[in-house]
C-alpha cells in the first residue's frame, strides 16, 4: 500500500460532509425521523438547554467563547458535517439506549456512510471490488440464528466497509459506486461466506469544522478498522452493528466510543494463507 495513493485519494471534509448529508436526507436515516409529542419535545429541549446553561455557568463562558461556538455551529452546518459530528460524538449512547434489552448480537452505531440499495449477492460471495483493490484478503463466514439457536433461512446481511486506505465508496469520487458494499442473502441454513479485504482504520476528515474542534482540543480523530452490518431476518429484530479486529489500532480509543468486546474478530490464516474468521449473528425476536 503506497502512501502516495493515500495522498491522491484524501477527500476534503466538505466533500465527505456534503455527501453524508445528502445520504442522510435520501434515506440513510434508516430508523426513520419520527415525530415526538409536544410534551416530549418540551422536556428534551428544556433539559438540553438547562445543561448548556449549566456549562456556561460552571466554566464562566465569555462572550468571545460564546461567539466562537456560534461561528463553529454555523460552519458545521454549512460544511454538511452534522452527520459526521453527531454519529461520532452522540450516536453510541442512542445505540446503547435503543439496544439495552436485546439478548442476541450486540449492536453498534450506524454511522454516516450507509447507502441502501446495494448489489444483491448470494450466501457465498465476494464483495464488489476494484481489479487492483489494495488490502489483505479476508473471509468472514458464519450463520444467522435466533435466540434458541434456530437457523434463520434467508437472513440478509447488508455489509459496507472502508477500503484499505480508510475511505468509503459513495463518499469519495475516486472509488467506484458500490465498492466494498453488498446485500447478501443466506440460504435455508442461514449460513454465509463473504470474501473481502481488511479495511483500514478511519480518520474523520481534519480540514473541516469537526476537524478544527478536534485539533483545537488536541483530540485524535480515529476509529479502529471495522466492518458495518445490518442483519435482518423475517420475524426478527434487525441488528445494526460493526465488527472490529483484534490487536487493531484505536480499538481501545475509538473517537466514536462504539467498540464492544463481543464485536472483535480474530482472523487466522487458513490452509491457503488467507485470513479467515467465523462470526455468528443472533437475532432477537421482533
Ligand atoms: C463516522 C464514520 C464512520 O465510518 C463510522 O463508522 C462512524 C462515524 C463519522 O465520521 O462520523
Ligand atoms: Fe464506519
Amino acid at each position: 500500500m503506497s502512501t502516495e495513493q493515500t495522498e491522491t485519494v484524501r477527500p476534503t471534509a466538505t466533500m465527505t460532509g456534503r455527501a453524508a448529508t445528502r445520504a442522510f436526507r435520501e434515506g440513510g436515516a434508516h430508523e426513520g425521523t419520527g415525530r415526538a409529542s409536544a410534551a416530549r419535545v418540551s422536556a428534551l429541549a428544556r433539559d438540553v438547554l438547562a445543561r448548556i446553561h449549566e456549562v456556561i455557568r460552571e466554566h464562566d463562558v465569555t462572550y468571545p467563547e460564546y461567539q466562537a461556538v456560534k461561528q463553529w455551529l454555523i460552519e458545521v452546518g454549512e460544511a454538511g458535517e452534522w452527520p459526521l459530528f453527531l454519529d461520532v460524538f452522540a450516536e453510541s449512547v442512542v445505540e446503547q439506549v435503543h439496544n439495552a434489552r436485546r439478548e442476541g448480537t450486540k449492536g453498534s452505531i450506524l454511522g454516516p456512510y450507509y447507502l441502501p440499495g446495494q448489489r444483491a449477492l448470494p450466501a457465498r460471495c465476494t464483495l464488489p471490488m476494484r481489479a487492483d483493490e489494495p488490502g489483505l484478503p479476508l473471509i468472514v463466514e458464519g450463520q444467522v440464528r435466533g435466540l434458541d439457536g434456530e437457523p434463520i433461512a434467508g437472513a440478509v446481511l447488508d455489509l459496507w466497509q472502508a477500503d484499505a486506505h480508510g475511505y468509503y465508496s459513495g463518499f469519495v469520487p475516486e472509488i467506484p459506486d458500490g465498492n466494498l458494499r453488498g446485500v447478501i442473502t443466506t440460504g435455508a441454513d442461514g449460513r454465509f461466506e463473504i470474501r473481502t479485504i481488511q479495511p483500514a482504520p478511519y480518520e474523520i476528515p481534519k480540514d473541516g469544522p469537526t476537524g478544527k474542534l478536534l485539533s483545537a482540543a488536541e483530540w485524535h480523530a480515529w476509529r479502529p478498522a471495522h466492518l458495518h452490518l445490518i442483519v435482518r431476518g423475517r420475524g426478527y429484530r434487525n441488528i445494526i452493528t460493526q465488527l472490529y479486529f483484534e490487536g487493531g489500532s484505536w480499538l481501545d480509543d475509538d473517537v466514536a466510543s462504539a467498540t464492544k468486546p463481543e464485536l472483535v474478530l480474530a482472523p487466522k490464516p487458513d490452509a491457503w494463507g488467507v485470513q479467515r474468521v467465523t462470526y455468528d449473528f443472533v437475532l432477537d425476536p421482533a
